[in-house]
Parts: structure tokens; sequence; C-alpha cells
């Protein structure tokens, strides 16, 4: 099984990117294959100008086509989610999500701002034809701290955080089967 993060926070160190961290290793440790992207990877000037070309887009793009779920992670900017994320999903393919399990992440300031992902992130994952979208995790600035070096959670986000990872693999585990049968189907088609 395939998973890719993908860190949304344009600064460095970062909570939500802290979060991606934890739930790489923890994937990790149950034997899933994990690749860490984030909006470093890209060229600044790619993402501002649209640049469909980019050769960093072209490989996130060939990774992601080999996925079987995606983490994206975000802070909340401005009562939504990060203007620098969206200029990278502006340039993935139409169908990017399709047969994906995703599970979004995001971290804010406030309590008040947790209904971010479910009005903002999620009507583009959808539109990026997610397959699957979880129940995200919201997590508020107190509750993650060394963040910079080795991220310490509360205990209500550390329990929060591994019952969404388990969802998250039972989900990817039954999204992999599916794309295991559609890529041996595929095989067997004569084409012509
Ligand atoms: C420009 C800017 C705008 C922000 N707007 C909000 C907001 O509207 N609501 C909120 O809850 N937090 C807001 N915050 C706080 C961040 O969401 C919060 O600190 C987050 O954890 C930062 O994530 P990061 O460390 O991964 O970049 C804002 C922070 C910045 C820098």
């Amino acid at each position: 099984m395939n998973v890719i993060t993908l860190a949304g926070s344009p600064r460095f160190p970062s909570r939500s990117t802290a979060l991606l961290t934890l739930a790489q290793r923890w994937l990790e440790r149950q034997g899933i294959n994990v690749i860490p992207w984030n909006l470093f990877n890209f060229s600044p000037e790619d993402l501002l100008y649209a640049r469909f070309d980019s050769p960093a887009l072209k490989v996130f793009n060939e990774q992601l086509a080999e996925a079987d779920g995606i983490i994206i992670s975000t802070p909340v900017y401005k009562a939504s989610f990060a203007g620098a994320l969206k200029t990278l999903l502006d340039l993935l393919p139409e169908r990017a999500f399709e047969h994906k399990v995703v599970l979004p992440v995001a971290t804010g300031g406030t309590i008040g701002h947790m209904l971010a992902l479910d009005y903002a992130l999620k009507p583009v994952l959808n539109a990026l034809k997610a397959q699957e979208i979880l129940h995200g995790i919201f997590a508020e600035d107190s509750q993650i701290t060394h963040y910079d070096r080795d991220p310490l959670l509360s205990p209500i986000l550390e329990t929060r955080l591994t019952e969404s990872l388990g969802t998250f693999a039972r989900a990817l585990e039954r999204q992999a089967q599916f794309n295991a049968a559609e890529t041996s189907q595929r095989a067997t088609i004569p084409s012509n």
C-alpha cells in the first residue's frame, strides 16, 4: 500500500507538518509505504504562475497516480485552508484523487475555525474526485508543542490521531485491493 503525505503549510517548522511526520511514523510501523511531500519541494514561481510543466509536479503526479491514499495537512489561514496549498491543488489533474482515500488534517489558532476542513478543503478534494474523504483531524495550536524538534501532542490529540490513522489504514486496505483488481482487469482486456 502506498501513501502520499502532502504538507500544505508555507512555513517550516510547522505544526500541521509535524502531524504528518507523526502520521508517517505510525503508518510505516504498520508496513505502509509513505512518500512525504511538502510545498518546499516545488518552486514558488511554478506554483504562483501555474506552470503545469513543472518538473516537481510531474514527479508528484506520477507518485500520486500510484498511491492508494493521501493525507493532506494545512494550517487554517483566514478561516480557510492555506492559499499556498491551493496553488498546488489547482495544478493537479481533474481526477487526481480518484481511487484514493483522503485524510484531511488542519491546525489552527482557534477551535472556532475547526469546520474550515469541511466547508473549504473538502469541496476541493471532491472536485479532484476523491474516492473516500475521511473525517478530518483538527488540532488547536496549544495541543502541539516541540514541533520544531520531536513533536509532542496533547493526550486527546494523540488518541484522535491514532484512531484516525487506524480508520485510514483500514480504508486504505480496501482501496488497495480494489485498485489491484482494477489493474489486473485492465491487464487482461486486450487493447485494440
Ligand atoms: C496569516 C495567518 C492567518 C491565520 N488565520 C487563522 C484563522 O483564521 N483561524 C485560526 O484558527 N488560525 C489562524 N492562524 C493560525 C494558524 O492556523 C495556526 O498557527 C497553525 O497551526 C499554523 O500552522 P503551521 O504551523 O503548520 O503553519 C493564522 C496564521 C497565520 C500566519
